[in-house]
């Protein structure tokens, strides 16, 4: 067989094709390297993901990035720094491949909460700001994590500020600040209206009627339902946008976490 019917449709020869894929397989991963990126990950989980489960994690992996749980950043600024040392588990194993993730809505404590947290000796791969929390207690009091979705301004100041408190360690680059978000928000009559069907519409209008929104569910009965559903999560994905583009073009954030679900708070 000549070399030439060993090509393929548009000349390409089968050992150069072989080669770019090597090429490329180890360009990636020398860029991952570079940029510390972990292909897997574990989500931050409440009451889970405590320095026992880490150190667990750890052994079973060395390169997938292990999010901490919560930390509030008031907390982080004025709780006695043993009782911060004990949530936040030993700083040697607290480098490479974990992430800190905060919770909290005032760039100023969130600034010296996190250089306090530095100057113990914590130096963080990732300082992960939640914007997706829908807790009663937290996004419902409008204090922190998903409620922060409708002030990108201010998400921006809290990365600002806590990237000018956790400097370069020496021994690692820049620390990433990161966003975990949602892709939406909804007070519970939108999302009730939206996922209702007529059963459940009956058994919450009186509940909607007292709150004001009986013109949205009559609305959402009649013939503009499907307009209606359509219409909302464009409006979603705007703002969405909105978020992602504000925070990224006007702070160090450019990596975000979409919890693919709305949080209903
Ligand atoms: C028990 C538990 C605790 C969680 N705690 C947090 C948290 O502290 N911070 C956070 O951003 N997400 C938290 N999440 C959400 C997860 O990080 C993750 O985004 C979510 O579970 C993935 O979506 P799924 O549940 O639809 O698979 C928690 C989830 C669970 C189940």
């Amino acid at each position: 067989m000549g070399n030439s019917e060993q090509k393929g449709p548009r000349g390409v020869n089968e050992a150069n094709v072989v080669l770019v894929t090597i090429l490329a397989a180890s360009v990636e991963l020398v860029s991952l390297k570079m940029r510390r990126v972990s292909k897997l990950s574990v989500a931050p989980m409440m009451d889970w993901t405590d320095p026992h489960f880490r150190h667990f994690m750890r052994l079973v992996s060395k390169r997938t990035l292990l999010y901490t749980e919560m930390h509030v950043v008031d907390a982080l600024q004025h709780m006695d720094i043993g009782k911060v040392r004990r949530s936040l588990g030993s700083r040697e194993r607290n480098m490479l491949h974990t992430a800190l993730q905060v919770g909290g809505s005032e760039p100023d404590i969130a600034g010296s909460a996190l250089r306090r947290v530095w100057e113990d000796g914590y130096h963080f791969q990732e300082v992960n700001i939640n914007c997706g929390c829908p807790s009663q207690k937290v996004s419902g009091a409008g204090l922190f994590g998903a409620v922060l979705m409708d002030d990108p301004e201010r998400v921006s100041a809290l990365a600002r500020s806590i990237h000018a408190a956790t400097p370069s360690s020496g021994q690692t680059d820049d620390v990433h600040i990161t966003v975990k978000c949602r892709i939406g928000v909804a007070r519970p009559s939108e999302f009730e209206a939206c996922n209702a069907d007529d059963s459940t519409t009956r058994h919450t209008s009186s509940a909607h009627e007292r709150d004001g929104t009986a013109a949205m569910l009559q609305y959402f009965r009649g013939r503009g339902c499907a307009a209606f559903k359509q219409q909302r999560e464009t409006e979603r994905f705007e703002k969405l946008c909105h978020f992602v583009r504000t925070v990224s073009e006007t702070s160090p954030v450019n990596h975000f976490v979409v919890h693919a679900r709305e949080a209903v708070r």
